[in-house]
């Protein structure tokens, strides 16, 4: 019985209505348990995103054999014929004593560039529907992404708007960057409902690169701030490059997407051997762009953040690998840093690096002016989100608001004329 207590009313009501559809004439098979239908269906990027796709989703029970069906659109009114069939991976939490539920995941290999796919993910029955994504081309061809600062409160309340509005403003969307404090409270399972419930069914088709940020941490007034590990729902909820330093596997990590280099690193781990890594990673990279992206700030606009640890450790590598855009949320305000190099603003052709600090919830912090001088946007009270559009001479990065008016933009040139 308690076990029937943890079921959601929604899907009573969607057991109630199977009933009623599957029970006609000639119908024998016993109805499907509703707790067995997969949710929280998340797309993400592999380091490979041209040839391999990651997806992720949980179920109240394991099932039989729980396995993701993938086939090319073009075969999708065959899908039951032509579909591949891929064995999923499982992992079981525990949420609380009265309920486990089973996280599943699957990488599809072998994929061909610049082809769009469809997808499902369950075992039979229990089939989700089908959705859609689209492979990178594995050339450096033009493509846009969506990026979003802290959503942190009333997500599913107004971040759902946000996510909206994205959809709208760029339905090709390569992917959707999170800069990390996606939830305000990340151990809480109810959160990720929450952000589940705001984000619908978006990360189905638009791959997530979520950055982890303090609020995925354990509150630092419950757990010591040392003592603290990431939530035990991250990983289970993403499939993520394991590219990272040994211990931070998928929170930090790195991929290439069509000419860019994009490396997420976890400014809530100490970060002498992030530095090690990037500076490996930052060796090797042949990509014609390279983005960060780090939930702290290196050059922080709030009034209540004064370390510096991170601008100590990451400007010198950022500069001497000539990054060039800098994504990261935190301060709960907008910045947008003019061309830097050596914590000062370039000058003539200097190559620089664009940091750019955005907020996309409704909490709101006071904007300080300690860093005024290497501002070349700053605003407070703004939920946000952004467009990133590339290709491989420039990188243009739009801000709009709720309106869905562009509130800032830059134009970041390659080859300086
Ligand atoms: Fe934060
Ligand atoms: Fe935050």
């Amino acid at each position: 019985m308690k076990r029937f207590e943890n079921i959601p009313l929604r899907r009573i009501i969607a057991a109630w209505f199977l009933m009623l559809v599957f029970t006609g004439p000639g119908f024998t098979d016993t109805p499907a348990a509703a707790d067995s239908f997969p949710e929280r269906i998340v797309l993400n990027l592999t380091q490979t995103p041209h040839l391999s796709q990651a997806v992720t989703w949980r179920s109240e029970e394991k099932g039989k054999i729980p396995a993701a069906q993938i086939v090319p659109v073009s075969h999708l009114l065959e899908a039951e014929s032509h579909a591949v069939t891929v064995k999923a991976d499982t992992c079981q939490i525990e949420i609380d004593e009265s309920l486990d539920v089973f996280h599943q995941s699957v990488v599809f290999e072998s994929l061909v560039p610049g082809t769009e796919y469809a997808y499902r993910v369950g075992n039979d029955p229990h089939w989700s529907e089908w959705s859609r994504f689209k492979t990178a081309s594995g050339r450096n061809d033009p493509f846009r992404f969506v990026f979003f600062g802290d959503i942190q409160e009333q997500v599913a309340a107004l971040g759902s708007q946000l996510f909206r509005l994205a959809v709208m403003a760029v339905p090709d969307a390569a992917f959707w960057l999170f800069a990390g404090d996606m939830m305000d409270n990340g151990p809480d399972d109810r959160e990720w409902a929450g952000f589940f419930e705001a984000v619908s069914w978006m990360p189905k088709t638009f791959p997530m690169l979520p950055v982890p940020g303090n609020h995925e941490y354990p509150d630092p007034r419950i757990i010591p701030r040392d003592e603290r590990r990431i939530t035990p729902l991250w990983r289970p909820h993403f499939t993520l490059p394991d590219n990272g330093p040994p211990g931070l596997e998928e929170t930090v990590y790195w991929l290439s997407y069509q000419g860019v280099c994009f490396i997420i690193l976890n400014g809530n781990e100490p970060m002498d051997a992030q530095a090690e890594w990037l500076e490996t990673v930052l060796s090797r990279n042949t990509a014609d762009w390279t983005i960060v992206a780090i939930h702290q700030t290196v050059y922080p606009i709030s009034t209540r953040r004064h370390d510096t640890t991170i601008q100590e450790i990451l400007v010198p590598i950022f500069d001497r690998y000539a990054v060039d855009l800098v994504l990261q949320g935190h301060d709960h305000g907008y910045a947008r840093t003019k061309a830097l190099k050596n914590h000062q603003p370039v000058t003539g052709n200097e190559k620089g690096t664009v940091y750019i600090i955005s907020n996309s919830g409704p909490k709101f912090y006071p904007v300080s002016d300690r860093y005024d001088h290497l501002m070349a946007r700053t605003g407070s009270k703004e939920m946000l989100f952004h467009t990133i559009d590339v290709d491989e001479t420039t990188l243009r990065f739009t801000a709009f608001d709720l309106m869905q008016q562009p509130v800032d933009e830059v134009v970041i040139h390659k080859n300086i004329p």
